[in-house]
């Protein structure tokens, strides 16, 4: 795309000629005869380049400068003048212009600042382009996931993102609560303001009071000079409050009025202090059930409690795992450098049929140590964590088929395929028994579906008067062990 240059003179006599030479050069020129012509064609569309006379009448090409500062930060300007002065030259140096050309202007000088004022153009545009990444990197698209659940989370995140409401995200740990806590702060307006984070379980009560609110030197022993708190660096920006529910009692009650109002005193002083900030708050604990035990205030809870971002376990959104499993594949060969290529079919399953109670950070953990250890191009069982291998294999006794003796080979089948009849009973349970959803969730077609659930011995309830989870135990000692366990 051509470098585009909005050409700001009164002098038509010097406007023509130096718009056909930039036109010869490649760039495409607007022009704007003073001020006012110039800020509308600005405000109509961005330039790369503005170069621009110094007197433009009342207000002039310094003024010019600063709009275009302040407005489009990208756009590169040069200045030019039939009566220059050093001091003049400084001073549009300072305030940002790429050069301050004196009258009459040379070709060559003039190639020289335009070749200029690109490299500058370039280089913020690259930088926004980062900046972009980064963005990514913390947004939506850092939220890996398609399961229904998180569709529905993506929903919610984008519609509270923009606005003022408290948010609470629940969730088991690793589930990815400080990680939607940054997405929300990444898709408002807030976003390049502060995002601060505390953890309200990791400091003494006293402690965290000050970090949260600051203090006044020799307010207690050890402030020796007066602290900003967490609230006030979060001033214009988000505050995340994660492990809510470890707060003590005083805790609460501060915590109470700061939320209500966004008020509140440093230890040891008595000037209040406002801020605006966004709160989000996190916690992998039943506060419900925390109010119920009287240990959480029902009233911070109902103050917090505005909208809840709930976020599934990994266990219940299983089609998600081989998703997460490349995504993080791939961000680990990335660092490793290490060329694996994905996984064999034995290791995903014994990856989907996993229980992940540390959800997607044990995952992440998982794939990062396999990549580590893998010595060809795909991940093996054997370099997945012995407790994954462990639990496909250590099936409850219970749900052992009772076999007659001599068919000990027919016990191990049956328990082999336990795990996968467990994750498609959870999986139909969830969807009410309606295939196409359920299917869906697991991530496999219809037809498979069926395929196994004939193999696993699993029919919906109304079928089968006698219940189901008797049926299953028993056509699943009878079933032929899946090709997958077989090999695994
Ligand atoms: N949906 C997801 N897509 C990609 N990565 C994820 C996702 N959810 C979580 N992660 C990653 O998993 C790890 C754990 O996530 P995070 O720290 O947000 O969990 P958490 O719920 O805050 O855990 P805790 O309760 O321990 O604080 C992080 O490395 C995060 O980047
Ligand atoms: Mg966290």
């Amino acid at each position: 795309m051509a470098t585009s240059v909005l050409l700001v003179d009164a002098d038509r006599y010097l406007v023509q000629p130096m718009a056909e030479y930039l036109r010869e050069q490649g760039f495409e020129v607007t022009t704007a005869r003073n001020y006012a012509e110039a800020i509308e064609r600005l405000t109509e569309g961005e330039f790369d380049i503005v170069l621009s006379e110094v007197d433009l009448g009342e207000r002039d090409g310094f003024a010019l400068l600063d709009w275009v500062k302040e407005h489009s930060p990208e756009t590169s300007v040069i200045l030019m003048t039939g009566y220059g002065t050093i001091d003049n030259a400084v001073e549009a140096i300072r305030r940002g212009a790429v050069d301050y050309l004196v009258k009459p202007i040379l070709v060559e000088e003039l190639r020289i600042s335009l070749d200029r004022a690109m490299a500058q153009h370039n280089l913020r545009a690259e930088n926004r382009r980062l900046k972009r990444q980064l963005d990514d990197r913390y947004g939506l698209d850092a939220i890996v996931g398609r399961d229904v659940r998180m569709l529905q989370v993506y929903e919610l995140i984008e519609a509270v993102a923009d606005t003022r409401t408290t948010v609470l995200i629940t969730g088991e740990s690793g589930t990815g609560k400080s990680l939607t806590a940054r997405a929300i702060h990444r898709l408002s307006r807030r976003r390049n303001g502060p995002f601060v984070e505390v953890c309200c379980g990791a400091l003494p009560e006293t402690l965290l009071e000050s970090e949260l609110f600051g203090h006044k030197a020799g307010s207690f022993t050890g402030a020796v000079a007066d602290r900003k708190g967490k609230f006030a660096l979060a001033d214009g920006g988000t505050i995340f409050l994660d492990e809510i529910a470890t707060a003590s009692p005083a805790l609460q009650v501060k915590l109470l009025r700061v939320l209500q109002d966004m008020e509140f005193e440093p230890i040891g002083s008595s000037e209040t202090i406002r801020v605006d900030a966004r709160p989000i708050l996190a916690t992998n604990q039943d506060l419900e059930q925390l109010v119920r035990e009287g240990k959480f205030r029902e009233d911070l809870y109902y103050r917090i409690n505005v909208i809840n971002i709930q976020l599934p376990p990994l266990r219940e959104r299983a089609s998600d795992i081989p998703l997460l499993a490349e995504h993080f594949l791939k961000k680990y060969r990335e660092e490793t450098g290490k060329p694996v290529r994905g996984f064999t079919s034995a290791a995903m399953d014994l990856l989907q049929c996993y229980h992940w109670p540390g959800n997607i950070r044990e995952l992440e953990n998982a794939v990062e140590r396999a990549v580590v250890l893998c010595r060809g191009e795909l991940i093996e069982p054997e370099d997945l964590p012995p407790t994954l291998r462990r639990s496909a294999l250590s099936v409850p006794v219970a749900s052992l088929p009772s076999q007659g003796q001599g068919a000990p080979q027919k016990g191990l089948k049956a328990a082999l395929l336990e795990p996968e009849r467990q994750l498609v009973l959870a999986a139909l349970e969830a969807n009410n028994w309606n295939k196409q959803r359920t299917a869906k969730a697991l991530g496999i077609n219809r037809a498979t579906l069926y395929k196994k659930m004939r193999k696993l011995g699993l029919l919906p309830p109304k079928q089968d008067g006698q219940g189901r989870s008797k049926q299953a135990g028993k056509s699943g000692a009878d079933s032929k062990p899946s090709e997958l366990y077989a090999r695994g």
